[in-house]
């Protein structure tokens, strides 16, 4: 169904259906996400509404203490007045101290909740299968790790805890105006019409130019994170100047919409002072005529203006608070996207164990065509003997990466089956089968860390002598030694860097310290000379006795040591034979292997 996953992500108009359960969807996150911390949530909560309550009883004391402790004072007792700025001063510590401590609470409940949530997309992340990364880019990855998580951590860090203390104070704030001068209150609640208006007016407009931050500070990494990662391309073809002015157009962008969300506040905030102060006004106006009258109390008057010239202090934060949540929820939505996808090669539930680990491999009625559709391989049978050593060769597009691919299980096939040692790869666990099978492509990926550790990763209890042991198989012991720090060296330090072929023959220590039962090699040394190649088989030839073994290459010396050679052609074998009778004969492997003989010469 498209509903599902990340597919609704770039879609601008969701029906109800969709945005009904994209809700439910981050809802459902978010109630995950909340459980653990849900009895810290209630112990926050209390926190704040005690901390509001005290905070808001200070001006209704001080009423307390001028209209009634003062005219006691004044005739010689001094109890009350004692008794009540005692109080006020407790209540100023007590106010103090909670907040102190609600700060602390919630925000190590916040850090609870993201440190969970950020590993878990991590996990989740990194289990999906390569069909997903490979439409899904790095940048939109890169997005939900960093500024989704950003946006909802500023909405648990601050957006949360300002909006509830601002509603509790307000709210807090109304009711003690009610009970001490309803006419005061009144004053309050006919101010309340031009601040709504101005608020409405103020998040409509910061919605949408927040929403336009957004979307130009998207596009500002987007740009710089592919500009950058593809330095040695724009440098190579001179693209500096137009990505520059590209990225001038997109700064600019950027620096404008921010001038108008400043802009807004610079409206908004002199407009909430002035409501506030012709409030603060009338309050007094009102008051004043009441006084003179013997109505009302001075010190009640003074805290009606007490309470009024604060009340609207929170109204930024709130109007502030619906941005943060819109935010924060789109990049739920979109985090519950990447969560809800499943990888489309999954683990079994229950794994099949491998009796004996032979390597005999056999493509049963494969058809497989990648996520654009088109098929690669059509119907695809064939079976490898255990221990054999296969070349595979054919022409550039053929499929042969692709069937390396699904012998390793980075894609499952459309239909038929692939089987190891009779065993459907379906049903074989993930540790298994990367036991068992090993895979050395071209680009040869080099982690941060030193060559040790590198080519110890294809087994992590190895001893150096057992590095060096298969370095040395490999014919990369040499170089590595003339490395500034030998095996110790960083491969992302300075003189820690390797030329290509360096690192292919790192990577092919590695996969042979790692023992596999299948080895599978995808054009693993099309970067080395020719000399360091024929070291490299010579290696071969040794460590490959026991095992299984598919060697795609264009150069056709691996033929040598092959067993057997499988021709490759749009998705279909066209010939398959030992290297003799292939040479000897009149098919395209002739063919092809006289062409690559007279190159040579
Ligand atoms: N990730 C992918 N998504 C979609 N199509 C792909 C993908 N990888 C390969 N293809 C397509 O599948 C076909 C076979 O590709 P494959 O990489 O298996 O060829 P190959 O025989 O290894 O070629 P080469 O010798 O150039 O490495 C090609 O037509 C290619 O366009
Ligand atoms: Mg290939």
């Amino acid at each position: 169904m498209s509903m599902q996953g990340v597919q609704n992500e770039e879609k601008i108009h969701l029906n109800k259906e969709e945005q009904k359960r994209i809700r439910q969807r981050s809802l459902k996150l978010l109630g995950e996400i909340v459980k653990p911390v849900r009895a810290r949530l209630f112990v926050s909560l209390a926190l704040v509404i005690t901390s509001q309550a005290l905070r808001v009883a200070g001006p209704w004391i001080i009423a307390l203490i001028l209209d009634q402790a003062l005219p006691d004072a004044m005739s010689g007792n001094f109890n009350t007045l004692y008794m009540l700025v005692g109080v006020y001063f407790g209540a100023s510590i007590l106010s103090g101290i909670t907040i102190a401590f609600f700060l602390r609470f919630a925000a190590k409940v916040s850090q609870d909740v993201m440190f969970g949530l950020r590993k878990r997309l991590f996990r989740h992340t990194q289990k999906l299968s390569v069909e997903f990364h490979e439409t899904y880019t790095s940048g939109r990855v890169i997005a939900r790790q960093t500024s989704d998580l950003d946006s909802i951590k500023e909405l648990l860090d601050s957006g949360g805890n300002e909006m509830v203390s601002g509603i509790l104070y307000m709210l807090f704030t109304a009711i003690a105006l009610v009970t001490l001068d309803p006419s005061s209150f009144m004053i309050m609640l006919v101010s309340f019409i031009p601040l709504f208006f101005l608020t409405r007016w103020f998040q409509r407009n910061t919605r949408i130019n927040y929403r336009k931050t957004r979307v130009a500070s998207a596009k500002l990494i987007v740009h710089f994170v592919e500009t950058m990662t593809g330095i040695r391309a724009v440098k190579a073809f001179r693209k500096e100047k137009r990505n520059q002015d590209t990225y001038g157009e997109l700064v600019e962008d950027y620096r404008s919409v921010n001038a108008k969300v400043i802009q807004l506040f610079g409206i908004y905030d002199p407009g909430l002072i002035m409501i506030g102060n012709i409030t603060v006004a009338f309050v007094l106006l009102w008051g004043g005529f009441r006084v003179l009258e013997g109505d009302l109390g001075i010190g009640v008057l003074i805290s009606c203006i007490l309470y009024a010239r604060s009340f609207y202090d929170p109204m930024e934060n709130l109007a502030m608070f619906y941005n943060a949540y819109q935010s924060a929820n789109s990049a739920l939505e979109k985090i519950s996207g990447v969560l809800e996808e499943e990888p489309s090669v999954p683990e079994p539930q229950k794994p099949v164990s491998l009796a004996h680990r032979r390597g005999k491999i056999n493509f049963q009625n494969v058809q497989f065509a990648y996520s654009n559709g088109k098929v690669v391989l059509p119907n695809f049978d064939l079976e490898i003997k255990a221990g054999q050593t296969v070349a595979l060769v054919g022409t550039t597009g053929a499929g042969k990466s692709t069937l390396a691919k699904l012998i390793s299980r980075f894609y499952d096939p459309s239909q038929g089956r692939v089987e190891l040692d009779g065993v459907n790869l379906r049903e074989i666990s993930d540790d298994e089968l990367r036991e068992t099978v090993v895979m050395v492509t071209q680009e040869a990926y080099l982690f941060s860390g030193t060559v040790g550790e590198n080519i110890a990763l294809g087994k992590p209890t190895a001893s150096q002598e057992e590095i060096e042991s298969a370095a040395k198989a490999v014919g990369a012991h040499e170089f590595i030694l003339s490395l500034p720090d030998g095996y110790a060296t960083d491969v992302n330090k300075r003189g820690g860097r390797v030329s290509a072929g360096q690192r292919q023959l790192i990577s092919f220590a590695r996969a042979f310290i790692a023992d596999p039962t299948v080895l599978i090699l995808d054009e693993a040394t099309s970067s080395l000379d020719i000399p360091s190649e024929r070291m490299v088989q010579k290696g071969l030839q040794t460590l490959l006795a026991g095992r299984t073994a598919i060697i795609i290459a264009h150069r056709l010396s691996t033929v040598s040591i092959a067993d057997r050679v499988i021709v490759m052609e749009h998705g279909k074998i066209i010939e398959d034979d030992t290297p003799a009778k292939l040479i000897a004969g009149t098919g395209k492997f002739a063919k092809m292997h006289k062409a690559w003989r007279d190159s040579l010469v």
